[in-house]
């Protein structure tokens, strides 16, 4: 078999057999294929699309690259959540202890920040001593004693997708159905968990800019993990405007704080309590309503926050600083930004916002930039809000001073204003099971 017969078949539009396809994963993952052809492939695929069966075969391929984690001593109760990336996107921190307080099992490895889009084990890495890359043993034997434990990307843990996400991050071709619904499903099979829920993003701050493209991956994804005899449904939730009002990492931490404490901003506790609401439906097989207010339950009984104390704790956490959030360092610097008229917020960009949010210092430019855990924004006003002249629409936060100007004038470009009050746009467009 012959990398370029499997190229100029996609290039021509056929459906590229079992073995092509298994040819290409293995031979790309052992470096006998070059970048130059993977990408001459990838850029097909982005063109000419994928079949069910090929998204599938690609998807298992993938998945089978490396190890993969038995999770199978905790029987049919492990879950899992996976969302597509966003802005000021903590759900996890939220769901995660909800669940496990729940009698979920959550063993679960999460990614660092991607470009405009902040990463759960940088969140986790703001609490003071918090352990992301815990030993296997360390990894079960937490599980075992908590049922909970969130780890960084570990190991040999499909190869085939670290090689092939970076090379379409640098050929534009990441924002192909074929190929995100391989990437994530891949992760997620080899992960173990039984229960899948994905947070499937669709707006500004996206890959998914439509509705109907977010569907269409969703439904992709779902089919793929039932085929493996997962349990999985998908939530397909807004990304045209960041998720909840605090974005950096550990002013999202201190905010998951807060929605586990009762309070909070109100589309984030709506969007967290959907995500795990559908996990304890799916995980517990029960109807959606009962699973909703197991949820509503064990927030307002202060369950689900104990189960993060213990959590953090069990991960080497400072719990103080969960009991009381004012012991996360500040950052040294801050500026608000005033309304200059009175008027409705009409638009935000979320991905410009995320920008803006790594100018701060609270993400990466560079793989290897050392990430300011107290940077970020404070969103005071949000879309579909009336602002009155001399308002505070929103407060950076950093340590690195020459870094104010840029970011607020990449903020200021992400957000528009009108007289009349903007049409609102749902946070959940739809839920594909
Ligand atoms: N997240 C992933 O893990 N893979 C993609 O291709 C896109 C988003």
């Amino acid at each position: 078999m012959r990398m370029y017969d499997i190229i100029k078949n996609k290039r021509d539009n056929k459906e590229l057999t079992n073995e092509e396809i298994k040819f290409f994963v293995k031979g790309y993952t052992d470096g006998n294929i070059p970048d130059y052809q993977a990408s001459a492939l990838t850029m097909a695929i982005f063109f000419n699309g994928m079949t069910e069966k090929e998204t599938a075969t690609l998807t298992l391929a993938m998945a089978e690259s490396g190890d993969t984690v038995d999770l199978s001593e905790f029987g049919n109760k492990t879950v899992d959540k996976h969302s597509t990336g966003g802005v000021g996107d903590k759900t996890t921190l939220i769901v995660a202890p909800i669940v496990a307080s729940l009698g979920c099992i959550i063993a679960k490895m999460s990614g660092r920040g991607l470009g405009h889009t902040g990463g759960t084990v940088d969140k986790l890495e703001s609490i003071d001593g918090f352990n992301t890359s815990l030993s296997n043993e360390e990894f079960f034997e937490q599980v075992k004693n908590t049922g909970i434990a969130v780890v960084g990307q570990t190991g040999n843990l499909t190869p085939a997708d670290k090689k092939l996400y970076s090379l379409r991050d640098v050929t534009a071709t990441v924002d192909s159905i074929p190929l995100i619904a391989s990437s994530i499903m891949s992760k997620k099979l080899a992960a173990g968990s039984h229960t899948i829920v994905l947070d499937v993003k669709c707006g500004s701050g996206a890959f998914m800019k439509t509705p109907e493209d977010a569907k269409a991956l969703a439904e992709e994804m779902v089919k793929i993990g039932k085929n493996n005899n997962r349990n999985m449904a998908a939530i397909i939730t807004d990304m045209n405007t960041p998720l909840g009002k605090n974005i950096g990492n550990s002013l999202e931490v201190i905010e998951a704080i807060e929605i586990l404490k009762g309070n909070g901003a109100e589309d984030l506790k709506y969007v967290a309590c959907a995500l795990a609401s559908e996990i304890v439906a799916l995980s517990k097989n029960i109807d959606i309503t009962e699973a909703s207010q197991l949820v509503e339950n064990t927030i307002s009984s202060g369950e689900a926050f104990e189960k993060l104390k213990e959590w953090v704790t069990a991960q080497g956490g400072k719990k103080e600083w969960i009991e009381n959030p004012d012991n996360f360092p500040k950052a040294k610097y801050s500026e608000d930004i005033f309304a200059e008229n009175d008027c409705y917020m009409s638009s935000m960009n979320a991905e410009e916002i995320g920008i803006s949010s790594v100018i701060l210092g609270a993400g990466r430019e560079k793989k290897d930039d050392l990430i300011d855990m107290t940077a970020g924004i404070i969103l005071n006003k949000k879309t579909g809000d009336k602002i009155k002249k001399g308002d505070i629409i929103a407060t950076l936060y950093t340590n690195n001073e020459n870094s104010l100007k840029s970011a607020k004038e990449k903020f200021i470009s992400a957000i528009e204003f009108s007289n009349e009050k903007p049409v609102e746009i749902p946070l959940i467009y739809e839920i594909v099971r």
